[in-house]
């Protein structure tokens, strides 16, 4: 029936058998996944020595944001426990995904978010999908504590990545890569706020490793903001701060999963300025096409770092082998946040409504 094609075409469908899903499992999907994989010829030439970058372009899930792959996970497995409710805390996107996918399964979704410091686009998003909208006076870590002790002791799923079904869902970003790459890259590249997004990966590359679907893993590299870089500085930030809202984060859930990764891998956590963020967003979308929100710009930001040897930088971009693979996951759509778009805009050029003006601009 043409109906069941359209699920064929999420997460759950295309890996189904490497997911903690069963027959009994309600699928709930918006298509999420399968995303392109876009080779950056710009950007390869910026780091050279034949390196090829590639950007797994997450902005294009179905709300905009990597968090859809782990979602569609947590949402069939809380109808398949039979929730009521889900909640979570966010810093935007995660409410964004998981308010759709509770609209999806017809649940009730409750979002906590700091108040004042979520971009505008993720606001509208729960609002439009139908959460219902809790502004804490405190930031993102102050929020995932109390969900965590309302998820304790009330019969409501938390669809935050301490609900391990997320990171099952988000895993398979790592899957599309080793798919559509042939093997794992040399080197990938993440943002870090929470640290669940690379522990997942980590775990999708380990896992196709064990199973001889590709013969080697990647060096992880991870990048936090540096108002808010608690794995950097190996402590917890009390009042982590940032343009990059999504990414505001001072007491990560997924701490020692992360560093794991960044270990195991060979890998280094780094930070990335404000300043570096904002110019990397707009390099990309100016130069490459690709328009990603700001936390999504570290780890292009993070990459510009290594190359640049007066920088200080935790990893050294020059032991890249040659002709390396990279991989950097933008993991949110620009049109997030336009707010800090807007800020970054130049002046309008005004002109008469005369043929003569406009050809005067073509250089
Ligand atoms: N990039 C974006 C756009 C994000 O929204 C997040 C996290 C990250 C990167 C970092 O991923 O937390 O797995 O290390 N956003 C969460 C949220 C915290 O609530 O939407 P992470």
């Amino acid at each position: 029936m043409s109906f069941r094609t359209l699920h064929d075409r999420g997460v759950i469908a295309r890996y189904r058998s490497y997911l903690p899903v069963s027959e009994n499992t309600p699928v709930i999907s918006l298509n999420e996944g399968s995303t392109p994989l876009i080779h950056a010829p710009k950007l390869s030439a910026r780091v050279g020595r034949g390196c090829e970058v590639f950007i797994k372009y997450e902005g294009l899930n179905p709300t905009g944001s990597f968090k859809d792959r782990g979602m569609t996970l947590a949402l069939s497995k809380a109808i398949e426990n039979g929730s009521k409710a889900v909640i979570c805390a966010s810093t935007g996107n995660t409410s964004a995904a998981a308010a759709a996918y509770a609209a999806r399964a017809s649940i009730t979704c409750i979002v906590l978010l700091p108040a004042g410091k979520i971009s505008f686009g993720k606001l509208a998003q729960a609002f439009m999908y139908g959460a219902k909208v809790v502004a804490i006076d405190g930031n993102f870590d102050d929020a995932l504590r109390l969900v965590r002790e309302i998820g304790e002791t009330e019969p409501i799923a938390v669809v935050n990545s301490i609900n391990p079904d997320r990171l099952q869902g988000q895993k398979t970003a790592s899957f599309e890569i080793i798919e559509e790459l042939g093997d794992a890259p040399d080197v990938h590249i993440l943002p870090v706020g929470n640290a669940g997004n690379i522990s997942a990966y980590w775990m999708g590359y380990e896992e196709f490793h064990s199973l001889k679907k590709s013969t080697r893993n990647p060096v992880m590299l991870g990048f936090q903001a540096a108002g808010s870089a608690p794995i950097y500085h190996n402590r917890v930030i009390e009042k982590p701060e940032t343009v990059a809202t999504a990414i505001r984060i001072g007491n990560p859930a997924s701490w020692d999963k992360a560093t794991r990764a960044l270990q195991t891998s060979g890998g280094a956590i780094d930070i990335v300025t404000d300043e570096e963020i904002l110019a990397a967003q707009f390099w990309l979308s100016s130069n490459e096409g690709i328009f990603v929100e700001p936390a999504s710009a570290a780890s292009i930001a993070g990459l510009f770092k290594s190359l640049d040897p007066a920088a200080g930088r935790a990893y050294d971009a020059s032991r890249f082998p040659e002709g390396a693979r990279i991989v950097c996951t933008v993991t949110g759509h620009g049109l997030k946040d336009p707010d800090v778009a807007k800020d970054q805009c130049g002046s309008v050029i005004a002109a008469k409504a005369e043929r003569g003006e406009i050809l005067r601009l073509i250089s």
